[in-house]
Order: structure tokens, then sequence, then C-alpha cells
């Protein structure tokens, strides 16, 4: 073929590579509007753009501009010079505009102003901003308009931001992996490079500048100390440059004891005067590389990592020596506050990790330098399903603070359940400390306003990765949606941010949004229903994967994330009469209210207070029986999810909603997995029944162990409630106990079983003839890729690969997965057989079958 015709043919299906719905596009998908939302707009759409000043952002700003009208409303803008003669969009700074130097216009650092100005009767439709920065926001801001279907002519709409530090924070290591991350790998390091090709970075950038976020700390809190070596340092400005023309300033996250590992100094001790003489050099040759570097942010003495308690100074002392070195070049330090000790005694009743942020800070307030900001996780302990919001916000009044929000679902199913986080970021934002006699909510706090501080603000920590979802679940690019709208304006209420994104991404068909805003909106309180309600925390394995089931994981070890659950009751008892005291941190309205069980919020009960199971809620309710209700609730609540997303087929893209509707059921099954293994777990600690009859009765469930089995061996699971009735089958011989990597999530793969050949396991259906629903829960592993087979008598009904990438080695709740075949004619007598055949270090387990009947 010749070339040209090549091209031209290329071009020809360009549109519709670019427009193949794989999420890469987030919300900036500028959908084509129909023909009738598009009229209003075309009827008075100016036809050219002309932009006043020159600079990369600008040039950003009128690129997206068109891009985003030609795809929304299929017109491109002719790009002008000067002040055109005929209406047109202008875009610039204040003060670069000809019609609007003389307007008397204040307007704070990145805000915009979208209005509209008449000359010699020919009207304008103005952009501006008061630096370039505001002038592209304002620009996002107006495409999400046409977005929305509002209207776009004779505006007089300003925006300013709520807050100067709008942040985000990627734990990426330089080789390539991201520490919590679950969206493939790093869109910046490879083999421990910045990537040759930094497209996604770029692409990132914009998606960061669309919600009016300006910064990027670009590798992992636990940071490596190579990336302060000479060498490495003009490979940081390759990053900075991607993200220079969306408004986003970068930042290093770096190691305190680099002074000695890299320096070769004897010491890193914040007060010897080599040491800042040593900073002040590395970060002059920073600035070098980068001129616009916004700073570096400091994990100190926090698990495992150096920090001042080595020279016996202070966490102000640590954060000033770097402070000062930033100080010339406007650059900020951001310290973080989650310093804690993770060997505390658990014996201790007294002991509680949660009082660590404001022990450590609080009295430092004053000492730190006006350039540092602390940087605070919203509550205590580390991103569970629900915590307070941390005391510390209230307690710091002369120091520059920052809430760290957790948009990578760590906790809270990492990218693989579907978990809307703005009603909990908004819970938190919108808390009043009552720091001060007018209400002074957690937002305000931060945004330095109570205490008129001269910074401070939200930071985000995304850890998005190269897959095209960024996340590794469509649904989750919705928690950076609400993030950067939240840091922008966190005024806005949740019902709001989740519309725009919906619509945004999914298009306007009111059956699409008002059923994606309602999973999204519900989806919090539905996770933590079946993983740790009233307070308790993820009932998560908190010292392996933070992924599965693992109740015990919390209790009696140093991390201090202690539940306190024994045959008496549960919860920690943080009260200042006989408790930790924690409580006492927060100011008195605050501590009042917690303290008094009567006032004292369901929602956090047992992370306050140590109650019997037969407490009763201020509903009228037990704990015991809230506990065994609301694990059932969320478990329903997931499996109405799938009915209402298949309602959706055919009205959202095909590659989408099938990859939604995977992520869902899987959900599905996990939180069955959930149900049972906490609702078990009580029941056997406190001994109290399921006043429903539930918990413990399973109809239809076979166990495996109880099959007749060919090939798979029974095992016992660890903890027991991680499988129906504490026992699974794998295919061949148990791997030896406490083989490497028993732990979940770490350390190496078990050893290669030898076994290959498929093992089965077959019982026979003793029901009703009928329609029937068979559920499969079996053992995905991260080691192996087992293949399964379901015969009923001779026919095979189904047969599927566990190949998803579940983050354990063992059968486990990680690992625990269902498969449902619907649509089956059983008979009295048939015979059931499951046969697995192993793969890797992946045994095909099983841990039951559920026949249940099909709804009519
Ligand atoms: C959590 C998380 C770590 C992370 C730490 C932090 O504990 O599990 O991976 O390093 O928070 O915020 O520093």
């Amino acid at each position: 073929m010749k070339w040209n015709l090549r091209l031209a043919l290329l071009s020809l299906f360009l549109p519709i590579l670019l427009n193949a719905e794989t999420g890469r596009a987030a919300w900036l998908r500028y959908a084509a509007l129909s023909d009738a939302a598009a009229r209003p707009y075309l009827a008075s759409l100016p036809a050219s753009v002309a932009t006043f000043g020159d600079s990369p952002v600008l040039e950003s700003a009128t690129h997206e501009l068109i891009s985003g009208i030609r795809r929304q409303l299929g017109r491109t803008l002719r790009e002008e010079s000067g002040l055109p003669a005929e209406p047109s969009f202008l875009i610039g700074a204040v003060a670069d505009i000809p019609l609007m130097k003389d307007a008397a216009l204040q307007l704070d650092p990145d805000a915009f102003l979208l209005t509209s100005r008449t000359l010699n009767g020919v009207t304008y439709t103005i952009v501006t901003g008061s630096n370039d920065r505001g002038v592209l926001y304002g620009v996002f801001a107006l495409l999400r308009k046409i977005s929305l279907g509002e209207p776009i002519t004779r505006l007089n709409e300003r925006q300013t931001p709520y807050a100067p530090i709008r942040w985000v924070n990627q734990w990426d290591r330089i080789n390539g992996t991201i520490e919590r991350g679950y969206g493939g790998n790093s869109i910046f390091w490879d083999a421990g490079h910045v990537r040759e090709d930094l497209t996604r970075v770029a692409e990132y950038a914009r998606l960061l500048a669309s919600l009016g976020i300006n910064g990027c700390d670009i590798n992992n809190v636990n940071a490596d100390t190579k990336l302060l070596t000479t060498d490495f340092v003009p490979q940081i400005a390759r990053v900075a440059a991607q993200f220079r023309p969306w408004g986003v300033r970068i930042a290093i996250s770096i190691d305190f004891g680099s002074p000695q590992s890299v320096g070769g100094l004897a010491t890193f001790d914040p007060l010897d005067p080599k040491v800042a003489a040593w900073w002040q050099a590395k970060v002059d040759e920073l600035y070098k590389a980068v001129p616009d570097l916004g700073g570096l942010v400091l994990k100190a003495d926090s698990e495992g990592r150096v920090g001042p308690s080595t020279y016996h100074r202070s966490h102000a002392d640590a954060a000033n020596v770097v402070a000062r070195a930033l100080a010339p070049h406007h650059g900020y330090l951001f310290y973080r506050g989650f310093v804690y000790d993770h060997h505390m005694d658990w014996r201790n009743p007294k002991n509680d990790r949660g009082r660590a942020a404001w022990d450590n800070f609080q009295p430092l307030d004053g000492q730190f330098d006006d350039n540092v900001i602390v940087q605070i996780k919203n509550g205590p302990i580390d991103f569970q399903v629900r915590e307070p919001a941390s005391p510390l916000f209230g307690a710091l009044e002369k120091t520059n603070q920052a809430i760290e929000l957790q948009v990578t679902q760590e906790y809270l199913g990492q990218g693989k359940h579907l978990t809307f986080l703005g009603q909990m970021w908004k819970e938190t934002l919108d808390f009043d400390m009552h720091a001060a006699a007018t209400p002074t909510p957690v937002k305000a706090l931060v945004a330095g306003k109570t205490f008129h501080r001269p910074t401070g603000g939200f930071v985000g920590v995304v850890n998005v990765g190269l897959d095209d979802s960024w996340f590794g679940n469509q649904m989750s690019q919705a928690n950076l949606y609400a993030f950067g709208r939240l840091a922008w304006n966190p005024d806005l209420t949740a019902q709001r941010i989740v519309d725009e994104w919906t619509r945004q991404t999914f298009g306007d068909d009111p059956k699409v949004a008002a059923a994606v805003d309602s999973l999204q909106l519900t989806s919090w309180r539905t996770y933590e229903n079946y993983t740790g309600p009233l307070g308790l925390q993820t009932l998560t394995d908190i010292t392996g994967n933070h992924y599965g089931v693992n109740i015990e994981a919390s209790e009696r070890n140093g991390w201090g994330q202690w539940h306190n659950a024994d045959e008496t009751g549960v919860g920690m008892d943080r009260t200042v009469a006989t408790g930790t005291g924690y409580i006492g941190q927060y100011r008195p309205p605050v501590t009042a209210m917690y303290e008094a069980l009567a006032t004292c919020p369901d929602d956090l009960l047992l992370f306050l207070h140590h109650v019997p199971y037969t407490y009763k809620l201020h509903s009228g309710k037990t704990v015991i029986q809230y506990l065994y209700d609301s694990h059932y609730e969320g478990a329903d609540a997931v499996a109405a999810y799938v009915r209402q997303w298949k309602a959706l087929q055919g009205l959202v893209d095909e590659p989408r909603y099938r990859q939604v509707l995977a992520q869902l059921e899987y959900q599905a099954g996990q939180a069955v997995v959930w149900r049972d293994a906490v609702t078990s777990y009580f029941n056997r600690v406190s001994k109290i029944a399921d006043a429903k009859g539930r918990v413990g009765h399973y109809p239809g469930r076979t166990e495996a162990e109880s099959m007749t089995l060919d090939g798979y061996t029974v095992r016992e699971i660890v903890p027991a409630e991680d499988a129906s009735g504490g026992k699974a089958v794998g295919c061949g011989a148990a791997p030896p106990p406490g083989f490497p990597g028993a732990r979940a999530g770490r350390g190496q793969p078990p050893p290669t079983p030898a076994r290959t050949e498929p093992c089965t396991a077959s019982m026979k259906f003793s029901g009703a003839a009928g329609w029937y629903s068979l559920h499969v829960e079996y053992f995905d592993q991260s080691n192996g890729v087992s293949r399964y087979r379901v015969f009923v008598n001779r026919q095979q009904v189904d047969e599927w690969s566990a190949d998803l990438a579940i983050p354990t080695f063992r059968m486990d709740s990680s690992s625990s997965t269902r498969r449902t075949i619907s649509g089956i004619a059983l008979r009295p007598g048939d015979e059931i057989r499951i046969e697995g055949k192993p793969d890797g270090g992946e045994s095909a387990g099983l841990d039951y079958i559920e026949i249940v009947p099909d709804k009519m």
C-alpha cells in the first residue's frame, strides 16, 4: 500500500481508536453532545479564540478549549491573535486581556473568572484568571459546563480555590512498583530510572489540572536515597517538564538520613551546621534542575524510617533544617504527621496508637518554620473504613497543616471493591473541632483560615498506575475526581460531585446517571457494613496485604490497631475516665460528646468505647445483632449492585460495561466471604446467636471437605473464619506448614507442589427438581492459574481459570473467590462434580458449593 494512502486510512480510523472507551481519558472524554443538547451551544458559539499572553500553561488552555469543543460540539475554533472583530473566546490572565485591564478585579492566586464583555457591539466570552493556571482552570470549568449541559453564555462566575495546597502524593518506587498501588506499575519509574516514555505522566498532569490540583510528589514517602544523588537529578527534571504545561509542580520525598547516606557526612543531626549546609547545597542543586520544584516530603521516625530521634532532636528541628534550605526558593517542606510506635505493648491498657499524632506534634506547635506544612492523615490510625477526625487538626494554632486523604483504596478494597469516599472525606472536613469560638470545621483549619496561617490545604495519596483505568477499576476514578473537587471547594456536596463525575465519565443518559450515582453514593456504607462497622476499623489483615479478612491480625501485637474483642465485649476504651485518654485530646465540647455513651455516635462507638455485646445502640439494637445485620445488609447490597449494573447493558459502552460488571460480580462474592468470616468470628467469641438464625446456617451449602474427593486433600485454613467451616480442600499434598510466604502477601511463594493432574470433588444433589444457581467458592491465588470445570452428571456446565491478580499466595479470605453458574436444571440424584487442575503454587482450592434456587 502506498504510504500516503496508509496515512489517509489511518487518519480515518484514528478518531475511532481515540474514542475506544478504555477509561484512560477518565472524566475528560468530552463525549459528543446529542443534537438536541448541542443546539443551544451552537446557536451562540463564538467561532474563534484569541489567547493573550504566552506560556506553556496558556498553550495547554488554548488547545484544551479547541479540542474539547471540537469533540463536544463538532466545531473547530479559529485561533486568532489580537482582539477579533467577531464574537470570540478571549483567554488570558486578567492583566493581559485588553478588555479586562481596567476592571477592578482582585483575583486570588489560581482563581478564575468566566465572564463576557461587549465592545463595539461585539460580545466576547472571557476566561481569565489571576495567573495562567487560573486561566487553565477556567477553561476546564467551561468545558465541564458543556459536558453537564449548563449554559455558557452571559456568565459571570468567579471561583477561588479554598486553599493554596491542593496536592497529590504518589507512593511510586523507582523500581517501577507502587506501594499500595492497584492500577499497574509506575507511570514515572521503571527499573531504577525515569521511564523513557512519559506520555502517561502528561496525561495524568492534565487530569490533575482539570480538578485544580497544583502539585504532585512523585516518589514513595518511604523514600529511596538514590533520588538525591547528583546523577539522578536530571531525570527528575524530565518528569517536571511533563507536569509544567499543566501548572502542576512536582515534589520529591526524601530520606532524613541522606546527609550521611548520600552526602557521606558522619552524621545527619539536624542541628549540626555541616548537615544544614549539606541540605542547602542539595536543595540548591535540585532547584537548578527544577526551578519550579514545589518542595520536599519527609517521613521521619515512622515505620522504621530514620528521624531526629536518633540525635534526641525534635520533629521541628528535623523539619526546619530542610525547610530553611527550601525557603530561598519558596519551596515547602511537608512533614508527615504519621509518626507512631509500632512496637507498642498491647498488654498495657493505657497504650494507644490513636494518641500518637497529637502526642508527637501538639507540644511543638509554634516551633515549625512558616514553609513547613504538617501533613496529617484524616484519622488518628491509618485510612480505616471509618475513623474520627484526627484530634491534631484542632490542636495546631501556630503551625501550617494539610489533611492527607487516601485515594488509593488500601484498606478499602484496593480497586477491586467499589468504595466511593467522597462522603467519608466530607464528614471529616465538615467536622467542627471547636478549636475557637466560631465553628472550626477541619476544612477551615487545614486551609489555614481559622488561625490565619500562610498556607495549608489538601493532600491526596493517589497511586495511579499504567493501567488504562488508572486504578484497576473504572469506578475508582470517582475518588480522584472527588478528592480534587473537594480540595478546590470542600463545600460541594458528594451528590453533586458524583453526578458531575458520572455524567462526564459515562454520559448523560438519565438512567445511567441515576444508577451510577446511586452505586457510588451507597458504596462506602456498604463496604463498611461488611468489613468493620461501628468504628471497629477495617477488619483486614493489617500485618499482611490489607485486603482480605483477618480479624485477629489487629489484636495482640505492637501495631496498635486493636479492637479488643473478647468474650465479654468489644471496642477500645479511649475515654478519659477509664481508658487511654485519647478522647481528652479533643477540645472540650468534642471530648464531652465522645466521652458520654449517650452522645457518642454509634458509627464510632467501638473506636472510642469498650462495651458488652449486649449493649444497646441508639437504635435499640444490640451491638452483636448490629454486627450480624450490617454484614448481611452489606453483602445483599453488593448483590443488588450487580443487578442494578446489569440494567445498564447497552446504555454504557461495552468494554467498560463488561469491566465494571466483572468487578461487581467479584465484589459480590468477596462480600459474602467477609460477611461469613466476621459474623462467624463474633458468633464464636461472643457465644450469642444471631436472632435471625443466619449465622452458621447456609442454605444449600455443601463444604468441599465433606464432598467425595479424588486427589483433593483437606486443609486447615488459618485464620479459621477465612474458610467456611474453617477448612477447604486443595489438589494434592498440602504445602509444609510455615512455608516461606505463608503470610498473605509477604515473602516468597510456597514451593510448587509436584501435582499437575486434576482432582475432583463431587456430591449428589438431593433437592427438588428445578432451576438452580451453583455458587462455587474457590481460591484464586497469585502464584498460579488453576483451571476449573463443573459437570452435572457427564455434562460440562462451566469452565474457567483462576487468573485474577489477588495479593496472596495462600488459600485464605483474600483468594476466596465466587463463581456463579446460573440457570442449571437439577434433578434429585444428579451428580455435581468439580474438577480442579492445579498450576504453579496454586492448588485449585475449593471451599464449598452452594446450590440455590433461581428466582423466577
Ligand atoms: C500505611 C501504609 C504504608 C505507608 C504508610 C504511610 O501504613 O500501609 O504502606 O508507607 O501508611 O503513610 O507512610
